[in-house]
């Protein structure tokens, strides 16, 4: 069992059983950096505020940001009997500079410092999980232009309706990429790094001395959004996880849209839809059927949202009834959060990989686009072109349809005496010109096209 941050005021030992039930240290180092860089920065503001002498300031920074060095590589190796990170690191601080550790924790608590490096960590994942959104979109981009100008048909009810793009059947999942973008731009946005809290009610410590400009070991760009503020509600400030709970609903929502489309892509490569085929090393066999190329991963990100969902929920319910201020149930907050934070990360660096080797049948494609309910809506537009209601042509469309279903005969195939018996304006020639999928998607005038790959979606 470590050295505890509390002991003073006990004299019998921690239960084993309480030390294994509260700790955290098993999850919770992977908040080592962000709880060092917190670190190095409260040294330097208890510098300014002449709790540590220069030389001192200097001493501690030093060992910090050796330990610092350590984490960011991944060699920092947490003590498992310390009660969590925080505890670890003042420990090790100890060892490395000896009684001058004692005075880190000068106008600081667990609580606070717990805040800080949970939102410098969410922060920094957020401008990771940007990068990789950006990366499916584009790669989602490229699949749309190595099948420039396929048609496919869309659905809706499961049910044959209309002809589309293939690319925009794709731009479709890219839509909601580049929306999840913003919401994850926003909700980093606002994630307010928060110094001076203390337990509850703020410190001595005059607020001047909290306000510095961005963590020293983030740079360039990420830097901007880094600024540490000073505490203007130190309650709210221990006391707030909106930001988990933003980060996993919005992860949630991504969760989501990868499953859907897994879901398209799960059906797309049946033998019954036969319209795409996945690569062999993004599909999995079968220990017993011989024949099986299955589609793992497509049913894994299927079922991983609901482990999304799963920890959103918990997170909520941790939290809703919890009175103000710091609780320890909070200390829950972290795996759900690391877990959502890790799922959609390889998910999002999978698929990108995955969409890429995607090959379309177009023989079989072609072969469903030969459908011709996928072209009656087209039909009712003709008619509605020569001055019919469009109510009236839907109807005269729907009777041509019945018609086609029961007798077995394509409208293409039926001769002009009988189309004439639903309308004298169905013209023989017209028809077959219009059950055409080219036609079809061409004839689609509404959507403006300038969908664009480019990752200026993000950030800004
Ligand atoms: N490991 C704790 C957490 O993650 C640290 C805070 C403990 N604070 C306290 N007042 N017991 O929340």
């Amino acid at each position: 069992m470590s050295k505890k941050m509390w002991g003073g005021r006990f004299s019998k030992p921690t239960h084993p059983l309480v030390e294994k039930f509260t700790g955290s240290i098993h999850y919770d180092h992977r908040l080592a950096e962000y709880d060092l860089l917190g670190s190095m920065i409260h040294v330097e503001v208890l510098r300014r505020a002449k709790l540590l002498k220069t030389s001192e300031a200097s001493k501690m920074y030093k060992a910090l940001e050796a330990l610092h060095k350590k984490a960011s590589k991944g060699a920092y190796v947490p003590d498992p009997s310390s009660e969590d990170i925080h505890t670890d690191i003042q420990n090790k601080l100890e060892k490395s500079v000896g009684a001058l550790a004692l005075k880190l924790h000068t106008a600081r608590s667990r609580n606070d410092q717990v805040a800080f490096a949970s939102k410098l960590y969410t922060k920094i994942k957020a401008v990771e999980l940007g990068a990789l959104l950006s990366n499916l979109i584009e790669a989602l981009g490229t699949l749309s232009e190595n099948n420039r100008g396929l048609l496919v048909p869309a659905f809706t009810h499961m049910q044959h309706a209309q002809v589309v793009y293939l690319k925009d059947y794709l731009g479709a999942y890219a839509e909601m990429l580049k929306r999840d973008a913003v919401r994850l731009d926003a909700a980093a946005k606002n994630v307010k790094l928060i110094m001076g809290a203390g337990a509850v009610a703020g410190t001595p410590i005059d607020s001047a001395k909290y306000e510095i400009k961005s963590p020293g070991r983030i740079s360039g760009a990420l830097a901007k959004s880094f600024d540490i503020h000073p505490v203007s509600n130190s309650i709210d400030a221990v006391s707030d996880r909106d930001f988990v709970i933003d980060m996993l609903s919005l992860l949630s929502i991504i969760g989501m849209h990868i499953s859907r489309l897994s879901e398209d892509l799960i059906i797309w490569s049946t033998k019954e839809f036969g319209f795409v085929e996945l690569d062999e090393a993004f599909a999995t066999g079968s220990s017993l059927m011989p024949q099986k190329k299955n589609p793992d991963v497509l049913e894994l990100a299927r079922g991983y949202a609901g482990r999304l969902y799963g920890n959103l929920v918990n997170s909520l319910t941790v939290m809703k009834g919890l009175p103000l201020s710091y609780n320890r149930d909070m200390q829950l907050d972290k795996e759900p959060l690391f877990d959502s934070i890790d799922i959609v990360s390889i998910e999002l660096k999978v698929f990108s990989e995955l969409v890429k080797t995607l090959g379309f049948n177009k023989s079989r494609i072609e072969e469903v686009l030969e459908d011709e309910s996928l072209y009656a809506t087209d039909l009712v537009y003709y008619l509605v072109d020569k001055g019919i209601p469009f109510r009236t042509a839907h109807s005269v469309v729907g009777r041509l349809a019945k018609h086609s279903i029961d007798s077995s005969i394509e409208i293409k195939s039926m001769s002009q005496a009988e189309l004439d018996k639903y309308s004298d304006k169905l013209l023989r020639a017209d028809i077959i010109r219009l059950l055409n999928p080219t036609v079809s998607v061409k004839s689609k005038r509404s959507i403006k096209r300038e969908i664009s790959y480019v990752k200026s979606h993000v950030g800004s």
